[in-house]
């Protein structure tokens, strides 16, 4: 027997999101970037986080800025963007709120520049707002805010005293014990949790015995980074379930089943980034392939399978 007609609706922060797929920060511009794609429409996921936005203007950094891996890929954009101003007043407007929610994607070099981000965003019709905590934070040494607790939980603050808005903290999995970081920044104010950013990496040019990328160090995401990032949702949302704190679970999702598994680990619902690079259309596929499962296994919702996990038994470690 199977169910008839689930729902992928979800319910994230009192948003209402048409399916539970996510387009990442970094990978679709500001909401545009694939609409000129013959079959994509933004109608086929729940929300898009447009590219992460600091207060002025950045060109980013130098070439390489993106180099393919096994299963993944590295980047180092450098956060290029137009600055707040330019993406409220000229970019926000020409968004179709009628085709999904947007959530604008928030970074800063200091804790200042965090809350004035996320206060502009504050006035406009922005339906979240996610902190890139994983920026490095040049008044302390250079150090990410997101691989510190303390630094962490004081960005959150900030930005929490900007808005009222639902407020997504996207949590690195460069630092040792990113459940009890998680659980500063529910203290601190976050409404929900994005597992996880991208994880620090490096390429070597053999000949030039240089670094490929022009930074010399990137953020591996895709297929590579999908076992840890399952790992982190599990832990994070043993901090999140006894609050109802909902995750985006992310990293290397490309098929439905991997999506699944995701949700089957905790999370509310699931992004999906450097696919996109390689199939646009991969989110109609995976929408489809998750009915297909709620169907076979009778689940009447997406919301059914969340934290659904039965750990194996004792072991060692
Ligand atoms: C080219 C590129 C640019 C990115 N830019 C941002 C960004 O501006 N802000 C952010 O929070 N994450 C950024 N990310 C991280 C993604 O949003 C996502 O968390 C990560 O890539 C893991 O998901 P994936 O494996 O499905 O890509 C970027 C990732 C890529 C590949």
């Amino acid at each position: 027997m199977t169910s008839s007609n689930p729902s992928l609706a979800v319910d994230f922060c009192g948003l209402n999101l048409a399916t539970p797929l996510v387009l990442l920060s970094g990978c679709v511009g500001f909401g545009e970037e694939y609409t000129r794609v013959k079959g994509f429409s933004n109608r086929d996921v729940g929300a898009i986080c447009l590219k992460g936005t600091t207060l002025e203007a950045r060109l980013g950094n130098p070439p390489h800025r993106i180099y393919e891996t096994p299963m993944g890929m590295l980047n180092a954009i450098g956060l290029q963007n137009p600055g707040v101003e330019h993406v409220v007043r000229e970019i926000l407007p020409a968004l179709d709120f009628g085709e999904t929610r947007f959530i604008a994607n928030v970074s800063g070099s200091t804790v200042e520049e965090y809350h004035e981000v996320t206060r502009r965003f504050d006035d406009s019709p922005i339906d979240a707002i996610e902190i890139n905590i994983s920026c490095p934070n040049v008044k302390e040494g250079g150090v990410a805010f997101g691989n510190d607790p303390d630094m962490s939980a004081r960005v959150v603050a900030a930005c929490r005293s900007a808005t009222n808005k639902p407020l997504i903290t996207k949590l690195s999995p460069n630092q040792t014990d990113i459940a009890g970081n998680a659980r500063g920044c529910i203290e601190a104010g976050s409404d929900a949790f994005a597992v996880i950013n991208t994880l620090m990496g490096m390429a070597i040019d053999i000949e030039r015995r240089q670094p490929v990328i022009g930074n010399n160090q990137g953020g591996l995401s895709g297929p590579a980074i999908k076992p840890i990032a399952l790992l982190k949702v599990h832990q994070v949302y043993q901090v999140c379930k006894p609050h109802g704190i909902p995750i985006i679970g992310q990293g290397g999702v490309t098929t439905p089943e991997d999506a699944i598994e995701f949700l089957i680990a905790g999370a509310a619902t699931v992004g999906v980034g450097t696919a996109l690079f390689y199939d646009p259309l991969v989110c109609q596929r995976i929408n489809a392939g998750i009915l297909t499962y709620l169907e076979r296994h009778r689940l009447p919702n997406v919301s059914t399978l969340t934290g659904s996990l039965g750990l194996n038994g004792p072991s060692a470690c």
